[in-house]
């Protein structure tokens, strides 16, 4: 059986023997190196209440022109102006040494860098030039949540920020249908009120969480085998080889960016199921998730060796460790974004051949109206990325028969 391109985690995981509330609480502190931690609806909504009192109204925010769209509608939604900044080709955040640059020359007050598809990246750099210069930085780690004990370097996405940003949403390793934490120092100026204000939100049961569990629920059913294999991935086939643009944009919100107003009321904590559901989490099922996937990658860095050598496909990060391609310590596999020219026929043939399999649907927001009114330094890497990239499946349910099914097709259309 053919697995779909991506999977949610479970919801109730069965290493939870005990109940342990904390236990993730504790294991997101830890990895911050934080001492306070907030609990939110959503990921997003964490950034809008952080931005709204941590800052004054009109400062402008250094972030990545490669992100999630409403990440920008919440600088907007704070009263703030955001700043684009190009990526890095290694990793697919934003360019370091831009943010430096326009830290350094005071140009903006707060930078928001966005860990992608896994990825991690030394940020001390850039941590001290915002210290010296009283620059708020905050990671958001919803793509890159990462145990320290997954490599021997000693240093973790969310770890070098004023504030780390954590999402619990249906498709991440913590998974709450929906929901986000807030991790920060009580010793800031503005901790005290962030803390009081936080205290004020109410936990409700808001529209848009319901329409997201109805959307969980039928995403479990669409996606099981004999759904997805002869019900869903059939039509989806269709659907690609005759362009029916609506369809292809189905659950693909990134394919709409728009601007989404929000008021101070829309932010809200976690509400009493949210809070259920993170009981059944447990830092060891990421852990062992994290192994199936590293798993997963080796068997697709060996098929696809020959590819990657002679530069016909581009994994960025990738690099030898004793012998062999890998991305240990680079990158938590949450996806495996793969860099090629002919990403439209490459991806016919493989839809055609059976294979779930689709372009990465982030936009480069400083070309994307409405964002393209705002300033931005020049986006060239982005602007490649966007053209070329395809994300190779490697969540913990897929099997590693699908990754050398896949690898060998992959390579089939290049020999
Ligand atoms: C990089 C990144 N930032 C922010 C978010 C928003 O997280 P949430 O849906 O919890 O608001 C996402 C969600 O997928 C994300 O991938």
């Amino acid at each position: 059986m053919r697995r779909p391109r991506f999977q949610s985690r479970p919801l109730f995981r069965s290493y939870a023997k005990s109940l342990k509330p904390l236990e993730i609480k504790s294991f997101l502190l830890k990895m911050s190196r934080k001492d306070i931690i907030l609990d939110y609806s959503q990921l997003r909504i964490a950034c809008f209440h952080f931005l709204s009192h941590a800052l004054p109204t009109g400062s402008t925010i250094a972030t990545s022109c490669y992100t999630i769209f409403d990440m920008v509608n919440v600088i907007i939604n704070a009263g703030h102006k955001p700043f684009f900044v190009d990526i890095e080709k290694e990793n697919l955040g934003p360019n370091i040494p831009q943010l430096i640059e326009l830290v350094r020359t005071e140009k903006v007050q707060a930078v928001i860098y966005t860990h992608l598809h896994g990825y991690k990246a030394d940020l001390s750099c850039l941590a001290s030039c915002c210290k010296e210069k009283n620059c708020l930085l905050i990671e958001d780690c919803a793509q890159s949540l990462w145990n320290k004990n997954w490599d021997k370097i000693d240093y973790v996405p969310g770890s070098f920020g004023t504030a780390a940003i954590y999402s619990t949403g249906f498709f991440k390793g913590i998974n709450t249908i929906c929901g986000g934490f807030l991790t920060f120092n009580k010793d800031f100026h503005f901790s005290e009120t962030i803390i009081n204000s936080h205290r004020t939100l109410k936990r409700k049961f808001s529209y848009d969480f319901i329409y997201r569990s109805v959307y969980a629920i039928l995403f479990k059913i669409v996606t099981t085998d004999l759904f997805f294999n002869f019900i869903l991935f059939p039509v989806l086939k269709i659907s690609w080889s005759r362009n029916f643009v609506w369809m292809n944009k189905r659950a693909r919100e990134e394919n709409n960016p728009r601007y989404i107003h929000r008021e101070k009321n829309d932010i809200l904590r976690m509400n009493l199921l949210q809070k259920f559901l993170l009981v059944f989490q447990s830092k060891n099922s990421l852990d062992q998730d994290y192994l199936v996937k590293l798993n997963l990658s080796n068997i697709y860095f060996s098929e696809l060796k020959d590819l990657i050598k002679n530069k016909i496909i581009n994994i960025p990060g990738i690099h030898e460790k004793d012998g062999r391609l890998t991305l240990e310590g680079i990158s938590s596999l949450n996806q495996i974004p793969m860099l090629v020219s002919n990403r439209k026929e490459l991806l016919d043939y493989l839809i055609f051949e059976g294979f779930d399999i689709a372009a990465q649907h982030i936009r480069n927001l400083s070309q994307t109206p409405p964002y393209n009114k705002y300033q931005k330094i020049n986006d060239i890497v982005a602007e490649d990325v966007v053209k070329k990239i395809i994300l190779l499946p490697c969540y913990p349910s897929f099997s590693a028969k699908n990754v050398y099914d896949l690898s060998k097709k992959i390579k089939s259309f290049y020999i």
